[in-house]
């Protein structure tokens, strides 16, 4: 029926395919990069921290106020520490003049305390949540998630690291230097209007808003200068929309210790890594086995250069920079393989027509119930559409689970490791291994934050 494809065709304007998206601009290096200052503890308060939303402006371009949002800040937010163990109470608190939620992503806490979009704060409003640190040591980081706003509140900057420490790291002997040689990056593409502002409503694009600039922490145009020579770097796919494949300018590789929810089984040697929106990686560069007269780079898959380094240490002040470690258990016991899947999940659609399993998020629908403690298999399945479809990174809140299988086949090595947040391409079908070990009511949904507003997001209540 041609009148029907015309009308398909026109649904579709807009819509990005994932291998024709505006290329990033190559970073000028002008810039030292930012780094989010940590966190401080309040002293004498009923709380331990403050974390307030607010609006403010931000300098990208020469004479331009840019508005923003930010945490405690005119743009992302401090970088949260809390020990594995421990219990903080954080005073969140709205200064924003709209409705905002404060969600933890990848922290295993009750349903009540996570901040999804049915905990509203309205402007002005403040609450104190409990957040205990009951895992690995990890990787994890916050953002607002207020129905049909995360996206929009995202872009104009919220967001901010949050650390698990642990003492499972130590034996590994990982930097861990905060700003010096463990560095957060947070990496995220942006569009800016001819006013160089991020006008969110014009810009926006409902299959995902890609920008044509590159942000590291907030900072175009950055550059790195390396004071050590093994670099740790936590890396957060922090935008809306984009999947980035990273690489060094020269090639060279780097090794793989964590994903999202912690350390690997074992650490990976790559020349490439791969995130999704949400995900995250630890790498460790060697800076001292790189020849250092050649100018190195984080660059996209295309090459274009994002972070390029500026060298600045003694390559003779060489420390081992071999880290080694095996787990004694295998990734997966064979029970764990064996289960039979129990939740099926159906991604499907594209634009404001994205559902999950033929649905659209409803807050007043539990879509699925689990038991705390008890491991259940999920399959994700990204049904393709007559375009092909796209990647949709889907993502479990309260949970750090395990990849079982992509279409049969088990995990590869850099993904054996905990996961909040899994990439999955048209066509692909995953399987999850997923235990709650908290109760509550818990959002899933597809991480390209677009697609969470126009309802691709579920809910699963925990007792
Ligand atoms: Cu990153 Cu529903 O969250
Ligand atoms: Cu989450
Ligand atoms: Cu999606």
């Amino acid at each position: 029926n041609m009148d029907m494809d015309h009308e398909n065709m026109e649904d579709m304007e807009g819509h990005m395919d994932h291998d024709d998206i505006p290329s990033l601009k190559a970073s000028k290096g002008t810039q030292e990069l930012s780094l989010p200052p940590l966190l401080k503890k309040q002293q004498g308060s009923d709380f331990d921290y403050e974390v307030v939303a607010q609006e403010g402006t931000t300098q990208f371009f020469d004479g331009t106020q840019t508005k923003t949002y930010g945490y405690n800040g005119n743009l992302l937010g401090p970088t949260v520490r809390l020990k594995e163990g421990e219990t903080v109470k954080v005073k969140v608190r709205n200064e924003l003049n709209e409705p905002t939620t404060f969600h933890w992503h990848g922290l295993e806490i009750p349903g009540s305390e996570d901040g999804g979009p049915q905990d509203e704060i309205q402007p002005g409003k403040s609450k104190i949540v409990t957040l205990k640190a009951d895992q690995l040591a990890a990787t994890l980081w916050y953002h607002p998630h207020p129905h049909e706003l995360t996206s929009k509140q995202v872009f104009k900057g919220l967001g901010g690291m949050l650390y698990v420490d642990g003492t499972d790291q130590d034996f590994a002997n990982l930097p861990k230097n905060y700003g010096v040689d463990d560095i957060p990056l947070i990496f995220q593409d942006r569009i800016f209007d001819e006013d160089q502002q991020l006008n969110y409503e014009e810009l926006m694009n409902s299959d995902g808003t890609i920008g044509d600039v590159s942000l590291v922490n907030g900072t175009l145009h950055p550059k790195l200068t390396v004071t050590q020579p093994v670099m740790r770097f936590r890396i957060l796919n922090g935008s809306n929309a984009r999947n980035y494949t990273f690489r060094l300018s020269n090639g060279a590789s780097f090794t793989q210790i964590a994903s999202d929810g912690g350390l690997l089984n074992e650490p990976v040697e790559t020349d490439e890594l791969t995130l999704s929106p949400s995900e995250r990686s630890e790498i460790l560069i060697d800076f001292s086995k790189l020849d250092s007269d050649e100018p190195v780079a984080i660059t996209d898959k295309k090459g274009n250069v994002l972070l390029p380094f500026d060298l600045d240490f003694e390559s003779k002040a060489m420390k081992n920079s071999t880290v080694s470690w095996a787990a004694d258990e295998p990734f997966l016991t064979k029970e764990e393989k064996d289960l039979p899947v129990s939740k099926e999940i159906e991604l499907f659609g594209m634009m404001d027509k994205v559902t999950i399993n033929g649905q659209k998020f409803d807050p007043n629908r539990i879509d699925f119930k689990q038991e705390k403690d008890v491991s259940e298999v999920w399959e994700i399945y990204n049904k393709p559409d007559h375009m092909g479809g796209m990647i949709h990174p889907f993502h479990i809140h309260g949970t750090q689970f395990k990849i079982i299988s992509r279409d049969g086949k088990g995990p590869a090595p850099n993904e054996q490791g905990l996961k909040d947040s899994v990439l999955i391409e048209p066509g692909e079908r995953v399987k999850l291994l997923v235990t709650f070990p908290e109760k509550g009511i818990y959002m899933y949904h597809c991480h390209i934050l677009e697609h969470e507003d126009n309802g691709m997001m579920g809910q699963v209540e925990v007792y």
